[in-house]
């Protein structure tokens, strides 16, 4: 495998909304044939998607998926993500009752992910799904992880282009500023549109509709189309927890502290809204993640802002109160990942 990794931005992004197959201008294109073949021959291919960058391999290969582990420096083999490129493909792999179907329909392609029944005759390695009887799936709204997942007829396991314990990627330059030496190709189309990971949803036959986790899709949003309230993970000992998310994520080198409602000397100051935390002047650097309070806008800022602030004349991280309205829950998670 050729490391360190190439870097290819395609000029012709364009797919099949439907299918999700690439059109002529991008199946011919050298660079998209080239990461094509280095997936089917088990290679790494970072492929960005509308919340994050994600580490993409063939999930039916057990040891490609074993790579992206050690790419990642990932110490225990949590499940992983298959991606699709269209609902009819993600139905040959897991079984989707009628509330998956509902979501699925409202949101895909987009940033949410169904942990389904895994069908037996599907090829989803068992590393993929770390042994477990359920997969998580998506449709994302990325024209070149759909189309790649098409060309390749794979499912592409990918979790963020990141290494194990830090920040998630929302550009080429963060994916490659850690892992440009493990990897073969990085497919470069600029900063990542929602910028927090999908939202992931469970949906099994007898237990409730669940977050596993919050993300791109509002909780209010994914209600409005269920048509009731969603369980919540780890709330009760009845509710499933999701194996990923137990461990400290995202977090910066620096510490973050949050609801900060003064701002100390030496520290920097995550911003949100018009309304600045008391002595701010004293902060060495502010980013504001929206001037207008939008939680849109501010989880598009938010990975980029915390490694923009990770600098070694930072003390700390003071991180302005969020509210959870919106996409402000999966914020507040990571956040408090990042400060745990
Ligand atoms: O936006 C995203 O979701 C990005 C992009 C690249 O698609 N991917 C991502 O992958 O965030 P990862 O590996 O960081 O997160 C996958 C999450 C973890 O919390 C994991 O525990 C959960 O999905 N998960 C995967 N399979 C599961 C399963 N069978 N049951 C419960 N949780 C599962
Ligand atoms: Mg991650």
């Amino acid at each position: 495998m050729t490391r360190p990794a190439t870097q290819w931005r395609p000029l012709h992004p364009d797919i099949d909304p439907q299918t999700g197959a690439p059109a002529p201008g991008l199946a011919d294109d050298p660079g998209f044939q080239s990461a094509s073949k280095l997936l089917a021959d088990g290679g790494l291919v970072a492929v960005p998607t509308e919340t994050v960058y994600g580490l993409a391999a063939d999930a039916t290969n057990a040891e490609a998926v074993a790579s992206i582990y050690q790419a990642k420096n990932r110490p225990s083999f949590n499940p992983l993500i298959s991606h699709l490129p269209s609902l009819a493909a993600a139905e040959l792999h897991g079984l989707f009752n009628e509330d998956a179907l509902k979501l699925a329909k409202a949101f895909w392609p987009g940033p949410i992910t169904l942990v389904v029944p895994k069908r037996p005759e599907s090829s989803i390695a068992d590393l993929t799904s770390a042994g477990l009887d359920t997969v998580a799936i998506r449709v994302p709204d990325a024209p070149l992880m759909r189309a790649l997942a098409f060309a390749t007829d794979k499912p592409l396991a990918a979790p963020s282009a990141n290494r194990s314990g830090r920040v998630s990627p929302t550009t080429a330059a963060h994916v490659s500023e850690e892992l440009a030496d493990r990897i073969d190709m990085i497919v470069d189309m600029g900063a990542c549109r929602v910028g927090v990971e999908s939202s992931v949803i469970l949906c099994v036959d007898g237990k409730p509709v669940t977050l596993l986790r919050p993300g791109g899709v509002s909780a209010e949003d994914l209600e409005a189309v269920l048509g009731r309230p969603l369980a919540r993970a780890g709330t009760n000992d009845k509710t499933p927890s999701s194996p990923g998310m137990m461990t400290s994520h995202y977090a910066p080198s620096v510490p973050v502290r949050l609801n900060a409602e003064t701002i100390e000397d030496g520290e920097a100051l995550l911003a949100f809204g018009p309304t600045l935390p008391a002595h701010a002047d004293r902060a060495v650097e502010i980013v504001n993640l929206s001037a207008t309070g939008d939680s849109f806008e501010a989880a598009q800022k938010l990975f980029a802002a915390l490694r923009a602030l990770d600098r070694p004349d930072v003390r700390c991280i003071a991180v302005a109160p969020i509210g959870n309205e919106g996409l402000g829950e999966a914020i507040n998670d990571r956040l408090k990942r990042a400060a745990a």
